[in-house]
């Protein structure tokens, strides 16, 4: 298994990382991942106007068991189905908020992010309008948890084949208990 991302601003990169170091696997973008094509991977990618970015090159790269969505939204059932449908996606796929940093962007996507945030406030979500004109961080490793308990059940009924890292990890412990005898 892998954990492959396409981010823009570091946020859909940073939940890649936390759930890489959490699930023991390796960790690529999406475009530095060539060299594994094929492999069974889970995806990170950030939302842009209900599309997920990088995921329709993502499943033509890799085995996709899972998607992760990293947008501003907080996560509904009814965000998760809008998602699909927008993405043309039935996998499995779940939702965690990341932030907006309008240094990181340009200048018509700061114009498109004023735009969301006068919607967001004219259906009343004022503390979000706010994050999304100013600019602000909701990520937290937290959001992670209903993607650690797939991965838990993932992992079980695969038979949690050895990931080259866990591989490189339990030849470092053979060699280390040789040393000591
Ligand atoms: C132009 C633009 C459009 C966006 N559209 C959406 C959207 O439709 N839904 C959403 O939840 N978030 C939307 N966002 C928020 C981003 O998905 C959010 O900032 C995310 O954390 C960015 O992740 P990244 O840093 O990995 O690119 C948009 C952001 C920008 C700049």
């Amino acid at each position: 298994m892998l954990v492959i991302y396409q981010s823009e601003t570091g946020y859909a990169e940073r939940y890649a990382r936390w759930a890489a170091a959490r699930m023991n696997v390796d960790c690529f973008s999406v475009s530095d991942a060539s060299w594994r094509k094929g492999e069974e991977a889970v995806f990170f990618g950030s939302v842009r106007a209900d599309k997920i970015r990088g995921l329709k090159k993502a499943r033509r790269r890799f085995r996709i068991q899972a998607t992760v969505a990293v947008g501003i939204c907080p996560y509904s059932e009814g965000l998760c189905e809008r998602l699909k449908k927008a993405n043309g996606y039935d996998g499995i796929l779940f939702a965690v908020q990341g932030g907006v940093d309008r240094n990181k962007l340009g200048w018509m996507q700061r114009r498109l992010l004023d735009a969301v945030s006068a919607s967001l406030k004219s259906r009343g979500d004022e503390d979000l309008a706010q994050i999304v004109r100013e600019g602000g961080d909701l990520s937290s490793e937290n959001q992670l948890l209903n993607f650690m308990v797939w991965w838990q059940a993932w992992s079980i009924q695969h038979g949690a084949a050895p990931t080259p890292k866990e591989k490189k990890t339990s030849a470092s412990v053979r060699n280390h208990g040789a040393e000591e005898t």
